[in-house]
């Protein structure tokens, strides 16, 4: 009888003992997944980081090189118009100008509107000025520095502006005889 007791005490701790050992086996299995999904994502990581650390160090540097160049090359243009800017500031004027259009207009217009960073104005007639005007304010032409500029101008500014815009050619010839 106490035999039989012992047996099955026995078997029920084998049982447990199982038990416990198959609990244990799959606590492990479960940090052996977390750490397969930690070496995974460093690997992962380690993948992406390579040819960027690797590759680029040729590639980037040939890319670059040209924008670099691009840019010295836009700089050397923006340092051009900006001498050719003070060359004309320099410059007597032919004729004068209105205090508005000389304030506005003339830094990238020329002092009489023969065009340095925008385009000559010479030679255009009050309407096609106007009408250019009214279209950089509305927008209906898009150009981000006459559209801003012109929204603080209101219209007899723009109208005195085109008038005088219109005299441009028949006063420089005057200057010229
Ligand atoms: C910061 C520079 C800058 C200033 C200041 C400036 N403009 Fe301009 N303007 C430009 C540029 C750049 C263009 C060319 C825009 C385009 O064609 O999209 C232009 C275009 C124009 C045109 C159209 C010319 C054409 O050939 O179609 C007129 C007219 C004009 N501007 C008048 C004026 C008047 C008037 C003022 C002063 C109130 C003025 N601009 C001030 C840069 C300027």
């Amino acid at each position: 009888m106490i035999r039989h007791i012992i047996a099955a005490i026995a078997t029920i701790l084998a049982l447990w003992a199982m038990f416990f050992m198959y609990r244990l086996d799959q606590e492990a299995d479960r940090f052996g997944q977390i750490h397969k999904i930690i070496e995974e994502t460093k690997m992962e990581v380690k993948i992406e980081k390579h040819p960027e650390a690797v590759q680029p160090i040729e590639e980037p540097e040939s890319i670059q090189q040209a924008p670099n160049g691009e840019a010295k090359k836009k700089e050397d243009e923006i340092q051009k118009q900006l001498k050719a800017l003070k060359e004309r500031a320099g410059n007597v004027m032919a004729f004068k100008v209105s205090p508005l259009y000389k304030q506005k207009c003339s830094s990238c217009h020329g002092v009489n509107g023969e065009g340095i960073i925008g385009p000559r104005l010479i030679g255009k007639s009050p309407d096609e000025v106007l009408q250019a005007l009214h279209d950089f304010k509305s927008g209906k032409r898009k150009n981000y520095v006459m559209y801003g500029l012109l929204s603080k101008m209101n219209e007899q500014q723009l109208e005195d502006l085109a008038k005088e815009i219109g005299t441009f050619e028949q006063k420089l010839k005057a200057s010229q005889q």
